[in-house]
């Protein structure tokens, strides 16, 4: 590899399957049997706003049934060792990244421990129930939605992402389908502006073309390996 300073290393569903959370697409997906557009839409939580509380409650008391896997905890040492830039983008509403020690991290896609007001637009720490009805710590109005960016929201630090994207040397995709933009076009902005990419994923996904390399196999095995890799190799530069 040439010389790499700053990475970009972007994490889907498929990084958190091995601790026991489902993904979104494929047989046993979240979205399996259900219509994205009944519970991921602005539309949806004012049709129906107990259904999508629902939802995402039983999702937030998941993550109390689930641990970081080894690929959370290899991203965390790379994170920990890393001397140049870093930034993990995560589009996961899960803590398993922090959970494993992971601080150079953003959650584009907002997060399960996160409720966002209607109401003040503030956006706090949550830890219980929506259904439940909640009120706004800061605001007083009950008026809380989870923190979670729905279709056709803009993702959280855009303009952040965009000039670490344009910035890496090597931008990194692990486990996620490529089915979702903008995260599904990093790839390509990256390597237009001259990053090496590499994808790790458990099958080719839809923009396996645009990787330079795409190596198959589950990340709890393909995550740690990778990084004892490049660890290794920028130990030996110096
Ligand atoms: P997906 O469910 O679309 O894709 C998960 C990817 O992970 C697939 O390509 C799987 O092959 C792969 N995978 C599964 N198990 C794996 C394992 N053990 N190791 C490595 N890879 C594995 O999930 P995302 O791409 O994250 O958005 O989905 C993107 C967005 O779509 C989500 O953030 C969510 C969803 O709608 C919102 O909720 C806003």
């Amino acid at each position: 590899m040439p010389d790499i300073q700053k990475i970009v290393v972007l994490t889907g569903a498929g990084i958190s399957a091995e601790s026991g959370l489902a993904t979104f697409r494929g047989p046993d997906g979240l979205w399996e049997g259900r219509r994205v557009e009944d519970i991921c839409t602005p539309e949806a939580l004012e049709r129906d706003r107990a259904l999508v509380l629902d939802f995402y409650d039983h999702r937030r008391r998941a993550l109390t049934q689930v641990a970081p896997n080894p690929a959370h905890e290899a991203l965390a040492r790379l994170d920990a060792e890393w001397p140049g830039e870093l930034l993990i983008v995560t589009q996961n509403v899960d803590d398993l990244h922090e959970r494993a020690g992971a601080a150079r991290i953003l959650h584009m896609h907002g997060a399960l421990l996160s409720a966002l007001c209607e109401g003040c637009g503030e956006r706090r720490l949550f830890g219980g129930d929506m259904l439940d009805g909640p009120r706004c710590e800061i605001c007083g109005q009950d008026a809380l939605r989870p923190d979670i960016v729905f279709f056709g929201e803009m993702p959280y630090e855009m303009e952040r992402i965009e000039r670490a994207v344009m910035d890496a040397d090597l931008f990194v995709s692990i486990g996620t389908s490529g089915a979702v933009y903008p995260a599904a076009g990093f790839v390509e902005a990256a390597r237009h502006a001259g990053a090496d990419t590499l994808e790790l994923n458990l099958e080719p996904s839809a923009g396996s073309v645009f990787f330079h390399e795409t190596r198959l196999g589950p990340a709890s095995v393909m995550v740690p390996e990778w990084v004892d890799e490049i660890l290794a190799e920028q130990a030996a530069e110096n």
